[in-house]
């Protein structure tokens, strides 16, 4: 290479131009990265006449020194120019418009189960019941021994309680919050009690190991079986409308005597008989009855004196006729486009 200082500088200043116009025809900031190799790096096209610095003659060092410098600082400026241009644009918001509608935020459903909860609740609550709760893991005694369910009843059978141990059980039903009620407080009582039950039942379209009831209590003085029919049917227009009717069947509970099975006409095809009513017309939704005195004999309440009805009402079985639901297990699987539906 030529020590001549003049051909130097006449050659940097071919390597300025050649910059500048590659630099000019530079449009992604990645390519800047390229020249800056190509012009600075340790093999670029300066290092080479940084290498003659100790070969020109002591006078024209300064000079090719100050050149070299000079062409130096100019590439270094030039490139991070166009970096800080080009990285700008999609980095610095300086600007924020505040008149721009706002993203819609998500938010969740009430479940199903909960929304027609929260209507049976309404509804007794306008009829002037309270509502109570009790534990789901129960004592033998609460959820049989005090409802008068003798030790060997087939109830208490281990293919339908979850035992925790002798004395513990997930409870069957909500019936020992009618206990646990009737040992807190004096007549009168009118309470419902909602909440989750557990039996040993396999998950099927129709049953579930855990489900949810209600169970409601009347006592007082001078309360008869047309009190409770009554009430139950109230509540059964309030939710299903004015034209729903109701039947009472003869059964059996060790709590209440006499006891019955309760039915609605169906809310699909009224009493013609369809496919949900399976040709009956009529839709089972649990058992009632009046209390036993047996068991207000538990609760040490004055059976002479008093007297109540009882009854329960599964909440899956309602939300499922309310809505056509033909599969129990759509409410436990948490599937979004199910649950936005209610
Ligand atoms: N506990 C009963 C059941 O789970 C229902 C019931 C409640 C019956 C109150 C009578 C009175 O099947």
């Amino acid at each position: 290479m030529t020590t001549d200082i003049k051909e130097i500088i006449s050659k940097l200043e071919t390597i300025k131009k050649n910059f500048d116009n590659e630099l000019s025809q530079t449009s992604e900031n990645n390519l800047s990265e390229k020249l800056k190799i190509k012009y600075l790096g340790r093999k670029g096209e300066l290092s080479s006449f940084f290498a003659l610095m100790g070969k020109v003659s002591a006078q024209e060092r300064p000079k090719l020194g100050q050149e070299l410098n000079k062409l130096k600082i100019y590439f270094q400026g030039q490139i991070d120019k166009f970096t800080d241009a080009s990285e700008s644009k999609p980095k610095r918001i300086d600007f924020f418009d505040t008149s721009l509608p706002g993203l819609p935020v998500k938010i969740g459903t009430k479940h199903p189960l909960y929304q027609v909860l929260d209507e049976i609740k309404d509804i007794f609550i306008s009829f002037g019941f309270t509502i109570e709760t009790g534990p789901e893991l129960e004592t033998d005694y609460y959820n049989f021994e005090a409802l008068n369910i003798p030790k060997y009843h087939p109830s208490r059978d281990l293919q339908d309680t979850f035992y925790i141990s002798d004395d513990l059980v997930m409870r069957t039903h909500t019936s020992p919050v009618q206990i646990r009620t009737m040992e807190s407080m004096e007549p009168p009582i009118r309470m419902i009690a909602p909440g989750k039950c557990y039996r040993k039942d396999a998950l099927d379209a129709t049953h579930s190991p855990i489900f949810h009831q209600v169970e409601g209590l009347c006592v007082d003085v001078g309360v008869t079986f047309a009190d409770l029919k009554g009430l139950i049917e109230a509540f059964a227009k309030r939710l299903f409308g004015e034209d729903v009717k109701i039947r009472f069947r003869p059964s059996f509970f060790p709590f209440t005597e006499p006891s019955a099975e309760y039915d609605f006409s169906c809310v699909k095809c009224g009493g013609k008989g369809c496919n949900i009513c399976k040709g009956t017309g009529w839709l089972e939704i649990s058992g009632a009855g009046m209390v036993d005195p047996a068991v207000f004999n538990y609760v040490g309440y004055d059976s002479s004196k008093y007297t109540g009805y009882a009854f329960g009402m599964g909440v899956e079985r309602i939300a499922m006729l309310k809505y056509q639901i033909p599969d129990i297990r759509h409410f436990y699987e948490n599937d979004i486009r199910f649950l936005t539906q209610f």
